[in-house]
């Protein structure tokens, strides 16, 4: 089986091809950090245009880099949502346009499903797991129980944890993104000079909330002499990033516990999304699965943030099951994973 997966629906523009024996034949990214840092976050308009102006060439790069051509494949597979409708509707009808040619099947894929499914395609595990998705767009715990069969645990009540670190880094005069930089700056802070709030910590339930402690950032920035001396963003960095390892271990600790009795043969807790790239959340994750009696699993970084491999992926075990997708699909700017989740307390759900 040859799957091609293409991803456009956030600020990177990517194609992969990934086949059923769990092999990457090829897995190209092109970013678009540079384009969005001036406006120090993502601009929805300048990501449709930049991946409609890249998207052909990373198709062209990743067949080639594969040795393959589209007669080649058994399947097309484009995000069809969660995301920036301008830049999903780019990857979906490039695809289409892909399975229309060459006679393919089409297979639109969530997103977030992708994402799910990583942790197989580079560890083979079985279902069910837990997933921790921390993004710059999404902060969820889902028990995975099939490909198709997803039940979100807990979601954000506001902001993704990326956004809020993202946001963070900005008021202390970080650039963009602001979760590395935060990251490196902590490295060389005290966390325990400032208090900040730890966010839904105790709270019955699994949902995560980032707005307040986003608030409390900006209150202690603004009763800091300005500009901020070196130590100062470093002191702020450290109590900010423990704030958020340790509300997120709260929430996945809860998660754990109802997934273990739910789901008693579940042997994994795993992280995706650009935020397992945090050292100190990682920190905290591996110590409560062990005390959970769960294996840790991260994925390798390049297949935790967007890439085009886990929509390949996602494809292919769809495809596996016979799942396709007429030509007439619509892409969905919204597209939960689990429709049946009940709506998290506050405003402003991603998916
Ligand atoms: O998954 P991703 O690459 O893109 C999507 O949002 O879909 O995640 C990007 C987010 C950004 O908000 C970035 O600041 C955050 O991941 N991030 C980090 C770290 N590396 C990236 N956050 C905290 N610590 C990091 N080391
Ligand atoms: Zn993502």
């Amino acid at each position: 089986m040859l799957i091609l997966g293409i991803e456009t629906s956030c600020d990177e523009t990517a194609a992969a091809l990934v086949d059923g024996e769990r092999r990457i034949l090829a897995d190209v990214v092109l970013s678009q950090i540079d384009v969005h840092r001036p406006f120090g976050g993502i601009v929805p308009e300048v990501a449709a245009r930049a991946h409609l102006e890249h998207v052909d060439a990373m198709v062209a790069q990743a067949m080639a880099q594969a040795g393959k051509t589209f007669a080649d494949l058994d399947a097309v597979a484009a995000t069809g949502g969660p995301g920036l409708i301008g830049g999903v509707m780019v990857g979906v009808m490039t695809a289409k346009a892909i399975a229309l040619v060459a006679n393919k099947p089409f297979l639109a894929v969530n997103h977030l499903e992708g994402h799910a499914l990583t942790a197989r395609l580079t560890h083979g595990i079985d279902f069910p797991y837990l997933l921790l998705l921390a993004s710059g767009g999404h902060c969820q715990l889902l028990a995975v129980l099939g490909v198709g069969d997803y039940r979100r645990l807990g979601t954000t009540i506001d902001d993704a944890v990326g956004e809020a670190f993202d946001k963070a880094a900005k008021m202390i005069g970080l650039g963009y993104p602001g979760g590395p930089q935060i990251q490196e700056w902590a490295a060389k802070g005290d966390p325990a000079r400032f208090a900040l709030p730890r966010p839904m910590k105790g709270k019955t339930g699994c949902d995560f909330s980032f707005s307040g402690l986003k608030n409390a950032v900006r209150l202690l920035v603004e009763s800091l002499p300005r500009p901020l001396c070196d130590q100062d963003v470093a002191d702020v960095a450290a109590a900010f990033q423990t704030a958020v390892a340790e509300s997120m271990a709260d929430r996945t600790r809860r998660a754990v516990d109802i997934f273990k009795s739910r789901w008693p043969q579940g042997t994994h807790l795993v992280v995706a999304g650009g935020v397992a790239a945090n050292v100190a959340l990682r920190e905290k994750l591996t110590q409560l699965a062990a005390k959970a009696g769960l294996t840790f699993l991260a994925p390798p970084l390049k297949l935790c943030t967007d890439n085009a491999a886990m929509i390949a992926w996602a494809g292919a075990e769809r495809f596996r099951l016979g799942l396709t997708d007429p030509l007439n699909f619509a892409p969905r700017p919204r597209w939960p994973l689990d429709p049946t989740a009940p709506k998290a307390a506050g405003a402003g759900i991603k998916a």
